[in-house]
């Protein structure tokens, strides 16, 4: 069984405990973040850290540790789960309080809650070496989805229509744009040139995105961040996805179409390389 953290304790899960007045439960008033482990190690663990303390700024919520005292739940998670390769969940909501729109009291006490995922190796799928497909489907979620709030009930449903279609994943689509995958950024590749959507409101600010267009640059990749439609796409050389639970991972198929011939591209495959690398040795 394992051990989770629930409001300053470790415990096992059959044990851990969240009010049913939890904000999080009756609002989806709350954030999270993921944060993948390779080798014991956690990956890009500042960069969540960073994004966690904005989006709880965004929705007026106080940070409610230091950034060392968060990374040392991190690791001991890691562990006392054995987590060699896999994922942390760290998941804050606004607290309970009696149910009412409003905002509670800012004393309520924030809800903190970390998990692990044993995902053995994470770095190796499959899919990566075969590429995934992808089906579009209209945009549908909130307006500030740069914030990692919990409400991911449109991100399920558009995996649900993506395997009742055939496929691994769905590409979103706003006035002809892609904005994003369901739980990543997207990509594609013309020639030199990668094309992913500049950041804003409309997409979730991807710590892997940032990471993935520092290590294009240093490939000597033109990085172009605007809108691309799903024609250019379909048009493309290649396209991938970016997330912390899959890295770089290539896209092979949109709406039934091969990109690339079907077969994973050089770029993907170099730049799922440089950034495992590079990440791997930037661990804490
Ligand atoms: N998803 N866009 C969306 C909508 C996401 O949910 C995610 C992350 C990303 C990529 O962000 P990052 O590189 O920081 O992981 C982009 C997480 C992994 C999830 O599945 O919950």
């Amino acid at each position: 069984m394992r051990t989770v953290y629930v409001n300053g304790e470790f415990v096992p899960e059959a044990e851990a405990k969240v009010s049913v007045f939890d904000r999080g439960f009756l609002f989806a008033d709350g954030v999270y973040e993921v944060t993948s482990v390779l080798g014991g190690k956690l990956i890009d663990f500042e960069g969540h850290a960073v994004r966690l303390e904005r989006s709880l700024r965004e929705l007026g919520m106080a940070m409610p540790m230091s950034r060392d005292d968060l990374l040392a739940i991190h690791r001991r998670l890691v562990a006392e789960n054995g987590i060699e390769d896999g994922l942390v969940y760290l998941q804050v909501t606004r607290g309970a309080a009696d149910r009412d729109f409003a905002y509670p009291d800012p004393s309520t006490p924030l809800t903190v809650v970390l998990f692990t995922q044993a995902k053995p190796g994470l770095a190796d799928a499959p899919k990566a070496r075969t590429g995934m497909s992808v089906v579009s489907i209209p945009d549908r979620r909130w307006g500030r989805r740069d914030i990692k709030t919990v409400q991911l009930l449109y991100p399920s449903m558009g995996k649900m229509e993506a395997k009742a279609r055939g496929a691994d994943d769905a590409w979103m689509v706003e006035d002809g744009h892609v904005t994003e995958g369901t739980s990543n950024n997207a990509y594609i590749v013309k020639g030199d040139t990668l094309v992913t959507r500049h950041l804003g409101e409309e997409i979730l600010h991807g710590i892997t995105r940032a990471a993935v267009l520092k290590v294009a640059a240093e490939q000597g990749l033109t990085v172009e961040e605007r809108p691309f439609t799903l024609e250019e796409a379909l048009a493309a050389d290649e396209a991938f996805v970016t997330s912390a639970s899959t890295f770089v991972m290539p896209v092979v198929e949109i709406d039934g179409a091969s990109i690339g011939g079907g077969q994973v591209g050089p770029v993907a495959r170099r730049l799922r390389e440089a950034y495992l690398e590079e990440s791997r040795k930037a661990a804490v």
